[in-house]
């Protein structure tokens, strides 16, 4: 189980005092084990920066970060990466020099992974990739399937996928979808997906809901799809011009 508590981040930006900017503000979370919790709400709200703060890539200011009661607020990425923490980023690194074969096995370490397999789950044929550099050729899409290849094979205790979705096509996104549904049983994992997409949202035990550097609301999928229904039949973008006093703004609802 991780814990954060009262967690908040200040980072050196362009903006506010001191040149510094609040990401995030009085965070409490909880994640209990094997429970899959989706993360969602507008660009910008924080939702990255609550799974950098996860993976120890920003430091709270104020507050603490517990794994398993234990006080992992100091330590930094390789320290959680060793206790089982994993982070699938929005924008994934390029690991220059490696075959995706390569990736895949320092990922596993000792584990005991069908490469194959792993490829197949995140949607990738793997005849065409395993023996291939990863460089500038991969889509921005195959390269965040590789990423997540190489979370599965780490078999982590924690995975967070930051917006897994971002340009796959519809046949792979199923095929991911199915892919984390499942991976509890297989990987025993707890999941944090950031997503914005209904059919991950389905997924959930619950739906962590972000914006402006808080968690507004912790609640059920259920809740979160009927208020996505609504959005649908009433538009709230265009009440939101009017109020900004953009009233000719078209709604792109
Ligand atoms: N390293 C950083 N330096 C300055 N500002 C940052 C940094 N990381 C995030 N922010 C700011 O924090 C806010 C939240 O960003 P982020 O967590 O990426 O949002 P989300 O993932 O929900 O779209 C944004 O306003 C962003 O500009
Ligand atoms: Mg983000």
């Amino acid at each position: 189980m991780l814990e954060m508590i009262n967690v908040d981040v200040t980072l050196d930006g362009d903006s506010g005092d001191n040149g510094q900017v609040q990401v995030l503000k009085n965070i409490n979370l909880t994640l209990e084990n094997k429970k899959i919790y989706v993360m969602t709400g507008p660009n910008g709200g924080g939702k990255s920066s609550i799974a950098k703060a996860i993976m120890g890539i920003y430091h709270p200011t104020k507050g603490k970060i517990l794994l398993d009661g234990k006080d992992i607020t100091d330590k930094g990425i390789s320290e959680r990466a060793q206790l089982g923490v994993g982070y699938a980023f929005q924008q994934p690194p390029r690991f220059k020099g490696l075959k995706v074969k390569e990736l895949l096995k320092l990922a596993a370490g000792s584990n005991d992974v069908n490469q194959c397999d792993l490829l197949y789950d995140v949607g990738l044929c793997a005849q065409d990739y395993l023996e291939r550099d990863i460089n500038s050729s991969f889509s921005g899409g195959e390269l965040k399937r590789i990423e997540i290849a190489s979370i599965l094979a780490r078999n982590l205790k924690i995975a967070v996928f930051d917006e897994p979705e971002a340009g796959i096509d519809l046949w792979s996104f199923q095929r991911l979808s199915e892919t984390f549904e499942n991976m509890n049983e297989k990987y025993d994992t707890t999941i944090v997906i950031i997503s914005h997409q209904e059919r991950i949202l389905r997924l959930a035990d619950q739906v962590i809901l972000v914006a402006n550097g808080e968690i507004s609301e912790i609640t059920s999928k259920q809740k979160i799809l009927k208020d996505i229904e609504r959005l649908d039949s009433e538009c709230l973008c265009k009440e939101d011009c009017n109020r900004g006093g953009r009233v000719n703004v078209e709604c792109s609802r």
